[in-house]
């Protein structure tokens, strides 16, 4: 279906294969937008990118993504434990939410271990690495699949 899916990266996911390599792997953000997209392809998705290092860029990204998009991939990175401005803006937008880590955030230290973002998220991957990604993504299509059935 042509899905119209955003895909959100929050700070320093932009240094993606040179950051922490042991926890977050050796791919850059490029290679992980480059299998995405292979895969929108393949689903017949639009697919667009946004990466921020910065809270409020991040907020006005996903106000204007009301009404342009079908659901918001996010892995929104630290600002997944704190910002409230994240969690509320995407409340806001009311657009379905599925959250991406890398990492197993639940498997680290305490203070990665809440979310803000899960609580109004469909649901999440994480811990698999460029896998969580790809996974959410295909989640996402069959999630939306599965509402447009609903709706038949
Ligand atoms: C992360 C986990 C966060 O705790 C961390 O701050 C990140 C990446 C992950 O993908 O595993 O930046 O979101």
């Amino acid at each position: 279906m042509n899905w119209r899916i955003s895909l959100i990266n929050g700070p320093n996911l932009n240094m993606l294969g040179i950051r922490e390599p042991e926890i977050y792997g050796k791919s850059s953000l490029a290679d992980i937008e480059k299998e995405i997209k292979i895969l929108a392809q393949q689903q017949g998705a639009e697919i667009d990118f946004f990466q921020s290092n910065h809270e409020g860029k991040i907020v006005d990204y996903i106000q204007e993504a009301r009404g342009h998009f079908n659901c918001i991939l996010i892995n929104a990175g630290a600002l997944s434990h704190y910002s409230i401005a994240i969690h509320d803006a995407l409340k806001a937008v009311n657009i379905p939410v599925v959250e991406i880590h890398l990492s197993n955030i639940y498997a680290r230290e305490s203070f990665r271990q809440q979310s803000l973002i899960s609580p109004l998220a469909v649901g999440g991957v994480f811990g698999f690495g460029v896998l969580s990604y790809k996974m959410a993504f295909l989640a996402a299509c069959e999630f939306l699949a599965a509402g447009q059935k609903g709706k038949e």
